[in-house]
């Protein structure tokens, strides 16, 4: 049993592993600010191995002594996403870049520390290449560029696994309905109807439930501290048209037109290569019909228009 600090806990991606730690028979201890859903832990906050506490991820005298007696570190607090990041943009360094450096500079070189990068850090990819770890980062948002700084930072120190994950889709205690999957499976059920700009980029998605498991393979596997690993189900490198056809398979009165509208903050098309983490034993498994399966029970118990970032 290993004692885990996940700040952020309270989270889209940290209420869905919280749970499954505890299962798994850890430790958990959740530093959040409670910026948004305040009742996704409550459930987990009842287990005798779960520590809530209330508190900002960048307070030096309240992580120290936190992180001093945890084997494991998953720094998850964030303003998550471009467009809040642009919103305050000294929280959004202090939070994501400054408050995980500090993790790292706190922890030593026997304690792990499993960080989610995004693979947006790939701005725009090139055509038909697919974009492995070793391909060139080149953040385009301030969101993008303060979470590969501190990839960065992390991978230097050497005792960090660091994934960067594809766009996660899925139902959560702590719902986000801004991201892709999620914001269009909504509308499709809601509206009926999403206009579409640039319809033909393409991202890569990922299951909530093969995020956490992401998470959870990576605690067995410290060996493994010293790599970024891409972290995606590879069976969908998707444009958001491919995306829209997906979801009318399973809405069929629903429709999509194109216009160009707008244009993604952070210019994200690419395809992205999985293999280095399979080639590790770990694979996601859980596709994007499954999750819009899921999406369109949970949907009806959602109030509209809460529950996004921005
Ligand atoms: N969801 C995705 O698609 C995705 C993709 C790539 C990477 N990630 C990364 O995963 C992590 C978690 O993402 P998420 O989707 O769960 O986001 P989220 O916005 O749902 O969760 C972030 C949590 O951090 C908390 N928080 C914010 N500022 C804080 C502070 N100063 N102190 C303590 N807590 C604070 C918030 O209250 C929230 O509960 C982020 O680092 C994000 O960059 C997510």
């Amino acid at each position: 049993m290993a004692t885990i600090l996940v700040t952020g806990g309270a989270g889209y991606i940290g209420s869905i592993l919280i749970p499954k730690l505890l299962i798994d028979g850890h430790k958990v201890i959740s530093v959040d600010n409670l910026m948004y859903e305040p009742t996704s832990l409550l459930i987990p906050a009842l287990h005798p191995n779960c520590e809530i506490i209330i508190g900002d991820a960048r307070d030096r005298e309240l992580m120290k002594p936190l992180i001093e007696k945890s084997d494991v570190i998953i720094p998850l607090a964030c303003l998550t996403g471009a467009p809040l990041c642009n919103k305050d943009k000294s929280a959004a360094i202090g939070v994501n870049r400054d408050a995980v450096v500090m993790c790292s500079e706190l922890s030593t070189s026997n304690q792990l520390i499993i960080y989610p990068c995004t693979n947006s850090g790939y701005g725009v990819g090139q055509d038909g290449i697919y974009c492995d770890e070793t391909t060139p980062l080149n953040p385009i948002s301030l969101y993008g560029r303060v979470k590969v700084e501190a990839e960065k930072a992390l991978l230097d120190k050497g005792n960090a696994i660091t994934f960067r994950l594809a766009t996660v889709f899925g139902v959560s205690p702590r719902p986000r309905l801004d991201l892709l999957v999620n914001d269009f499976t909504y509308r499709a059920f809601f509206d009926r109807a999403v206009i579409l700009f640039e319809a033909d980029f393409k991202r890569n998605y990922l299951h909530i439930d093969d995020a956490a498991d992401g998470f959870r393979f990576a605690i067995q596997r410290p060996e493994l501290a010293g790599n970024c690993f891409n972290l995606g189900y590879s069976e969908a490198n998707l444009s958001k048209r491919e995306l829209c056809i997906l979801i009318q398979k399973q809405l069929p009165r629903f429709v999509y037109l194109i216009s160009e509208i707008g244009e993604d903050i952070d210019k994200r098309n690419y395809i992205i290569s999985n293999n280095k983490i399979e080639g590790e034993g770990f694979k996601a498994k859980r596709s994007v019909d499954l999750g819009i399966k899921e999406l369109i029970k949970a949907l009806p118990l959602l109030k509209r228009n809460q529950f996004a970032n921005i």
